[in-house]
């Protein structure tokens, strides 16, 4: 595989906010539960009209813009995502025609809270495969579409967002990829899932009046495998790179809850410089939260070219996934 670098990075929020004190008028919470359990103080939601591929389009575009190139360079496009505009067609055909993206193929990739990991992988295999040169992958969610606004353990938990990761080749020698472990484990597909909608409980009177077209979720099932899995595969994956806990100058983890974050830093034994956190102001934005996180850190300056950084996610499926690069711009 020749060495392969993220090349640039774009992101995009929608404008519109929902505090914590907005939740409490919606359903029976605090702002003080909501950020001691999960550290989530607010997040951004997306107007009626701007579905995922909007936001998806906007992140791109921003990518496209900060490497100065036109959308007609791109060879794939791959776009992460539970909420796609339609089951078809795919939410990448949708963003390769918005964008102009004439010569570029692509296709939805569906891993929940990992997708953004697994797309990542993917496109790097891609690039690194010396068939492609330019490969954008999108995370994108509007999580707010599949949320049901009258439960309290979910409604609380997720906002909307979009991030985008240039994949490009590298020189021998210049910050890349450095490696990758994804792992799925679906005996747990039950704890996390959109019961309706699909082949399995196409969509009926019944099916919406029980509410089933929403984010059903065993809460602390899903946190126990959150802060076990994380640790394990992000352990695995510097044991496999032969890195030191210490050489990882950030740890970009997805932003589910602040306390599975912390769990996991703390037993990969690195401290909190090490690690990117801003949950407080987009909840989980799903394959949205590690791009989202990672601009955060390049514009507050912590994230600079050479550094190490591991990101890693757990989300429905379960799906489990951390990927290792030196960062390269
Ligand atoms: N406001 C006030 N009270 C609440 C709320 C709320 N928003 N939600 C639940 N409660 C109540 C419960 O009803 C329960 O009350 P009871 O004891 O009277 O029954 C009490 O708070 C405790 O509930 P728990 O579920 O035990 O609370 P917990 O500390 O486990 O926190 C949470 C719940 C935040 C959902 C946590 O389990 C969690 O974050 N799990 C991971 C889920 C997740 O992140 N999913 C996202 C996708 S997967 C991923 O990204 C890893």
């Amino acid at each position: 595989m020749r060495n392969v670098k993220i090349s640039a990075i774009g992101t995009y929020v929608p404008p519109r906010v929902l505090t914590n004190s907005d939740l409490e008028k919606l359903v029976d919470t605090s702002n003080e539960w909501i950020l001691e359990r999960t550290g989530i103080l607010e997040r951004h939601i997306a107007d009626p009209e701007m579905a995922t591929s909007d936001l998806a389009v906007e992140a791109g575009k921003a990518a496209l813009e900060m490497r100065g190139i036109d959308a007609a360079e791109l060879d794939a496009i791959l776009v992460c995502t539970v909420t796609p505009d339609h089951f078809f067609p795919s939410t990448a055909c949708l963003v390769q025609h918005r964008l102009g993206a004439k010569h570029a193929w692509g296709f939805d990739l569906i891993a929940a809270c990992s997708s953004f990991v697994f797309g990542l992988t993917t496109g790097a295999h891609l690039v690194g495969a010396g068939t492609h040169k330019k490969v954008l992958v999108i995370g994108a969610d509007t999580m707010s579409r599949i949320i049901d606004y009258t439960d309290r353990t979910t409604c609380v938990l997720f906002g909307d967002g979009a991030g985008a990761m240039l994949i490009e080749p590298a020189e021998d020698g210049e910050p890349g990829f450095v490696g990758f472990r994804n792992e799925v484990d679906g005996s747990g597909g039950e704890a996390l899932k959109m019961p309706a909608g699909g082949s399995r409980l196409p969509p009926s009177h019944e099916t919406v009046e029980q509410r089933l077209h929403y984010v059903k979720q065993d809460g602390q099932a899903v946190f126990k495998f959150a802060v076990r899995r994380m640790h394990e595969i992000s352990a695995g994956l510097l044991e496999q790179t032969g890195t030191p806990a210490s050489d990882v100058k950030l740890m970009i983890p997805h932003q589910a809850n602040l306390r599975i974050i912390k769990a996991t830093a703390d037993r990969l034994g690195l401290s909190p410089e090490q690690v990117v956190i801003n949950i407080e102001k987009y909840g989980n934005t799903t394959a949205a939260t590690i791009p989202l996180a990672t601009m955060e850190a390049i514009n507050d300056g912590r994230l600079k070219k050479g550094d190490l950084v591991l990101f890693s996610a757990v989300g429905a499926g379960f799906t489990i996934g951390a990927n290792l690069w030196r960062w390269a711009i």
